[in-house]
């Protein structure tokens, strides 16, 4: 069950989970520590994701769940984390967890690191001889920039930071340690009285935002950065491209100078935790008509339908948690077949889940 009061400043937190996935245990979220002589916290060695589960009538529903844990597994691989996790046993976790949770809705927080093995501590860079751990956490999250963001829009502005350089650090693995450019970006925003700050690429194009993929509105047109310009692959970012297909909206990946951003139409976020939200000024210039523009709207009401399950996705995108029927979670040697002995409907799709490489074009 979750706790009745949190502690979080950022956004109105009430609720966590008072138990924490370990290992293929659940454990009491007192009990989810490390020691502090941690590869993890030293190197930053450590990959995560962030998913959304939404409350709808058929019960809590996780959104993309397969497709997130994909791009985890796909994190892990970039930075040699030989784990014994599968697709299957990591979505069939975070099923249980959300179940044994009673939140309706939640944000779940699965992450894989280095740690210490404190018999044998090693205190190096060198990642290898540190054993992996791998949790995951629950809590109830609301809107990641403020309650009114989704409706009025954000004021945000352009960082001096660049993002990761392609050689340096991969933006495509959703690694902790990407997160330290992230902050250097969010807080300059913060203390410069935005609500978040946008980073341009190491060529001088715009990339994203500190944690959220970015799309300009310009005759009609949705335009988004590739992935060629040091961006996460957003989960959302490909739910608005598909949601603009459905809609008959046309949608490009494109480099966008910086200058756009001060001339579109409209802008918005896309995000797990920011959602859709619509970028009302950039530096202090109005974006068009300094609101929420039409087609943003658009895209967000079917974005918000179908996270509720009120309108068909264009793929099985929710994983009702209540309509899983789970076996013990899976931690090694369990085929993926065997973890889900229940019919799931996003899980058992068999399409490939997201092709990271294949929109990478400029
Ligand atoms: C840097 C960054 N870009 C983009 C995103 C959006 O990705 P997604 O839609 O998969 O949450 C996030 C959020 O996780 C992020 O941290």
């Amino acid at each position: 069950m979750f706790r009745k009061e949190g502690t979080a400043k950022d956004v109105s937190t009430t609720r966590i989970c008072d138990e924490v996935w370990h290992d293929g245990e659940f454990i009491k979220w007192n009990d989810a520590r490390v020691h502090v002589m941690s590869h993890v916290l030293h190197y930053g060695s450590s990959i995560f994701e962030g998913i959304r589960c939404y409350d709808t009538k058929r019960g809590p529903a996780i959104f993309r769940l397969k497709e997130h844990m994909q791009r985890f597994l796909n994190s892990a691989r970039i930075y040699r984390m030989e784990h014994k996790w599968t697709l299957a046993g990591l979505c069939d976790a975070s099923v249980a967890l959300v179940k044994r949770s009673g939140l309706e809705q939640c944000y779940i927080r699965p992450i894989l690191f280095r740690s210490l093995d404190e018999s044998k501590p090693a205190f190096g860079v060198n990642p290898f001889p540190n054993p992996l751990a791998c949790y995951i956490g629950a809590w109830d999250w609301g809107k990641y920039l403020g309650d009114e963001a989704i409706e009025q829009g954000v004021d945000v502005c352009v960082s001096t930071w660049n993002r990761l350089t392609p050689n340096s650090m991969p933006a495509m693995a959703k690694s902790g340690a990407n997160y330290m450019n992230s902050q250097l970006i969010k807080m300059e925003a913060l203390v410069n009285g935005f609500a978040e700050g946008i980073a341009l690429d190491d060529r001088g194009y715009v990339s994203e935002g500190s944690g959220e993929n970015i799309f300009v509105v310009a005759n009609d047109t949705v335009l988004t950065p590739p992935l060629s310009s040091s961006i996460l692959a957003g989960i959302t970012r490909d739910s608005v491209i598909q949601i603009c297909h459905q809609l008959g909206i046309t949608v490009k990946e494109r480099s966008i100078q910086r200058a756009a951003l001060y001339v579109a139409d409209e802008a918005f976020f896309s995000g797990t935790a920011a959602e859709i939200t619509p970028i009302r000024s950039v530096d202090r210039i109005t974006v068009g008509n300094g609101g929420r523009g039409e087609i943003t709207a658009n895209i967000q009401k079917a974005f918000f339908e179908i996270t509720k399950g009120e309108r068909p996705a264009p793929g099985a995108w929710l994983t009702y948690v209540n309509e899983q029927e789970l076996s013990a979670p899976v931690v090694d040697g369990g085929s993926e077949a065997e973890s889900f002995p229940g019919s799931t409907e996003a899980l058992n799709e068999q399409e490939p889940v997201l092709n990271y490489l294949a929109a990478s074009g400029d």
